[in-house]
């Protein structure tokens, strides 16, 4: 699946002190007639609609749909040439108004057989977000709908924050990237794993960079890189077992096991947050706090051992937001992606014993059109209790930790 982030619709400023008026209509057209993806979230959390309509007008004339999500349920209607007939109501209470205030809302249309639907989510517009689906199968009552072009908010919507995206939500995009001479016809079939050149431009220059044969740990100068650093970890006198330590509670409470090591190829260049390539020590049974990456695309390898990411619809104190809607392992040698609109909120944890340790890359960029180049990882404190920016430091740079794992590796062995 190519990511679609090129094809975004965002809607012009006002000006300053210019707001939406509550129940003030804004029609704005989508990308494409009869299809596409609308995201926005609230300046308080207040009931709201989006319509989807042919007319600017639909309570008077055309057709198309409504969602309204309220203190207690998301509504779908249908409206005709003015009449407003109720077709879907959702009592789910995660699908009602969320409790967190940045939470996005998405509705996506989708107008093409054999999948005609209206699906609608909270978070990262994707298909394991969504909360709700109609479909619409009747042909000829809906013929209407390949003409539907207009977005209308109904509600105290946030207009910085709206969004139109020219594709409906359809599949769950490939968390893992393989190689061009990998994939296989089921692959694609399958959506199963994606290649580099369906990611994001800056993804695919990372991408180039860690992906080739001879970017690994245990190279002809030190083949026991890995080991070292896994001796390292588990020795009360090593740099990484003492670092380690120290660092327990670098996300709030101290908690021994929410900890990594952060090693640094490199210098900050300015393009990304923190320096842009970084080689992250795992040890076994350690995971790191849920956060996000400062709207950053990424590029993570396994180099060593193995390493589980959870994903989460967006960064919230709100528990049921915490849940994560995907989980994958990745095993030695696997790549997986971030985008500023995909995968950006997630976990790491190693799942293994403590003589398992894992070791990943890590490479960031913003994108060319990121402005704003926020320097921080958001994430939740080990309390729970808050969302703090975590300022992405080097614990060491590459070449002296190397240096320093074959001083400890000779010392252990008495070289
Ligand atoms: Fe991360």
């Amino acid at each position: 699946m190519v990511l679609k982030s090129q094809h975004i619709r965002q809607v012009p400023k006002f000006k300053k002190g210019e707001q939406l008026l509550q129940n003030q209509q804004l029609p704005i057209q989508l990308l494409v007639d009869g299809q596409g993806t609308v995201f926005v979230n609230l300046n308080e959390i207040k009931p709201f609609s989006i319509i989807l309509s042919t007319d600017t007008n639909p309570k008077s004339t055309g057709h198309g749909f409504e969602l309204t999500i309220d203190e207690s349920s998301a509504i779908f209607y249908q409206w005709d040439n003015g009449d407003r007939k109720k077709i879907s109501c959702d009592l789910n209470v995660e699908s009602a108004l969320d409790k967190d205030n940045n939470c996005i809302y998405w509705l996506s249309l989708n107008t093409h057989n054999p999948e005609r639907n209206l699906r609608y989510g909270k978070g990262e517009m994707r298909f394991k977000t969504q909360l709700t689906k109609v479909s619409i199968l009747d042909q000829d009552e809906f013929k209407w709908i390949h003409n539907i072009k207009y977005v209308i908010f109904l509600g105290s919507i946030n207009q910085e924050s709206v969004q139109i995206w020219r594709d409906p939500v359809t599949i769950e995009p490939a968390i893992i990237v393989i190689s061009n001479d990998e994939i296989t016809m089921e692959f694609v079939a399958n959506y199963e794993f994606t290649i580099s050149a369906n990611l994001t431009p800056e993804c695919q220059k990372l991408y180039a960079n860690i992906a080739g044969k001879e970017f690994i740990l245990d190279t002809d100068d030190f083949p026991n890189f890995s080991e070292a650093i896994k001796r390292s970890i588990n020795n009360p006198n090593g740099w990484c077992y003492k670092k380690l330590k120290e660092k327990s509670e670098e996300f709030g409470k101290k908690d021994e096991a929410a900890t990594y090591l952060r090693i640094t190829l490199g210098i900050n260049q300015g393009d990304s947050p923190g320096v842009p390539y970084v080689m992250e020590i795992w040890p076994g049974g350690h995971y790191s706090p849920i956060h996000n990456h400062a709207r950053a695309n990424a590029i993570i390898r396994v180099l060593h051992g193995e390493i589980v990411v959870s994903l989460y619809s967006m960064l919230s104190l709100v528990a049921t937001h915490q849940k994560p809607f995907s989980e994958q392992r990745l095993k030695q040698g696997e790549i997986t992606w971030i985008a500023p609109e995909l995968n950006q909120t997630h976990k790491l944890y190693n799942p293994n014993g403590k003589d398992s340790p894992c070791i990943t890359i890590q490479c960031y960029l913003y994108s060319d059109k990121d402005n704003s180049h926020y320097e921080y990882f958001d994430y939740i404190n080990n309390d729970g209790t808050e969302i703090c920016q975590f300022d992405p430091v080097s614990d060491m740079d590459f070449l002296e930790f190397k240096n320093l794992m074959k001083e400890e590796w000779h010392n252990l062995h008495n070289i």
